[in-house]
């Protein structure tokens, strides 16, 4: 991304990602609620996810996703001039994670906010790191990191959502470039619909339902919802989306190397793949794996996929999301 004529273009320096150690399998689920191994499989393509420990907040998943992506950096936590953090999951109300985190670095004094669009954190992140890089001339490196312990507010009980959802976190440090070869992003393209927000919300311990025995006994501290109302939005705003931005930068899909969709569900993917026309090949899958890691989802997918080396230098990758909101996104990146 580059402002007229300011000469400054934003490169991806690294990117990290950072998952808990505990697998919980769809076995164990069987035994949670009243599901099986192959409904969970053949609905949702899901075969395991991973918990966060009781001690873990949002917080140490982010900084252990950033640790990553500035080593891949090559950079110290002393050249990061601003820190973001994607979340629905804060540590707490406030203060923000963003300042958890800074101080979890060790560092201090340098900006830092959240910002909430659950899972489309990643191209939400991305557009708001490239504005304020090129936009204010007052920063070289962001950290931008995306991360959510889902398994803290989804409700054990719920057999229709605590199948989906699992925790995590990815980072990129983005920097600014004055070599417009370098250049990493292409366009962002963004949205949201705040008139279907009841599709999916967590309704109390706001300013609106403040936490009280009620709210609690009505286990309204979990997360809600309306799973196919989702699933249709989901297909329809990220297949519209990613066609909008090809098309406005005169791209069609067989540019692109590698196509990162949010990972909610692999027969949402399958259908976006079909009506994009994605080969196999070129599609970047971690749902089976990890679930539904909300803001971190194409971070994670994306680092899988430079770690395994299949994305390298110089690969275009396209990039979706969607999430509560409902919020969506696109991005055209050059890795
Ligand atoms: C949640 C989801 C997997 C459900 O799949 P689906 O095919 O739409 O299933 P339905 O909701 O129609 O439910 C079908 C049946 O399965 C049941 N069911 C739901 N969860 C189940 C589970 N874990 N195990 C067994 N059965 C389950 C339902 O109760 C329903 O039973 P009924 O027909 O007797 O009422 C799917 O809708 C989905 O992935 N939605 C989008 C989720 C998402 O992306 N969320 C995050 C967005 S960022």
């Amino acid at each position: 991304m580059r402002t007229k004529d300011s000469g400054r273009f934003v490169k991806i320096s690294g990117i990290g990602s950072y998952v808990p150690e505990r697998i919980l399998t769809n076995n164990e689920l069987e035994k949670m609620v009243d599901t099986s191994d192959e409904w969970i499989q053949t609905r949702t393509g899901i075969k395991e996810r991973r918990i966060a420990a009781d001690n873990q907040a949002t917080s140490d998943l982010c900084v252990l996703a950033a640790q990553r992506a500035m080593e891949s950096a090559k950079i110290s936590r002393n050249d990061i001039d601003l820190i973001l953090v994607g979340t629905i999951t804060s540590d707490m109300p406030f203060p923000s994670t963003a300042v958890i985190v800074q101080s979890k670095l060790g560092l201090s004094n340098i900006p830092c906010f959240d910002y909430n669009v659950a899972c489309s954190g990643t191209q939400y992140g991305i557009e708001l790191a490239s504005s304020l890089l090129t936009g204010s001339r007052k920063y070289r490196n962001i950290l931008l990191i995306c991360g959510d312990k889902m398994s803290s507010v989804v409700d054990w009980q719920d057999r229709a959502t605590c199948v989906l959802l699992g925790d995590g976190a990815g980072a990129m440090v983005l920097s600014v470039t004055e070599n417009g070869e370098e250049n990493s992003i292409v366009d962002v393209l963004l949205g949201a619909n705040g008139g279907l927000w009841e599709l999916l919300f967590l309704a109390a311990g706001g300013s609106k339902e403040p936490a009280s025995f009620k709210t609690v006994e009505n286990r309204k501290h979990f997360l809600r919802m309306s799973g196919r109302d989702v699933f249709r939005e989901a297909v329809l705003v990220m297949q519209s989306c990613a066609q909008e931005i090809l098309s406005r930068n005169n791209m069609t899909i067989e540019e692109i190397d590698f196509v990162v969709p949010h990972q909610a569900n692999l027969r949402i993917i399958t259908a976006l793949q079909e009506r994009l026309g994605v080969f196999d090949e070129k599609i970047c899958i971690t749902v089976d794996k990890y679930g539904n890691t909300s803001a971190s989802s194409c971070l994670i997918a994306m680092d899988t996929f430079v770690k395994s080396g299949k994305i390298r230098r110089g690969s275009k990758i396209l990039s979706m999301g969607f999430g509560a909101g409902l919020t969506w996104g696109a991005a055209i990146l050059k890795f």
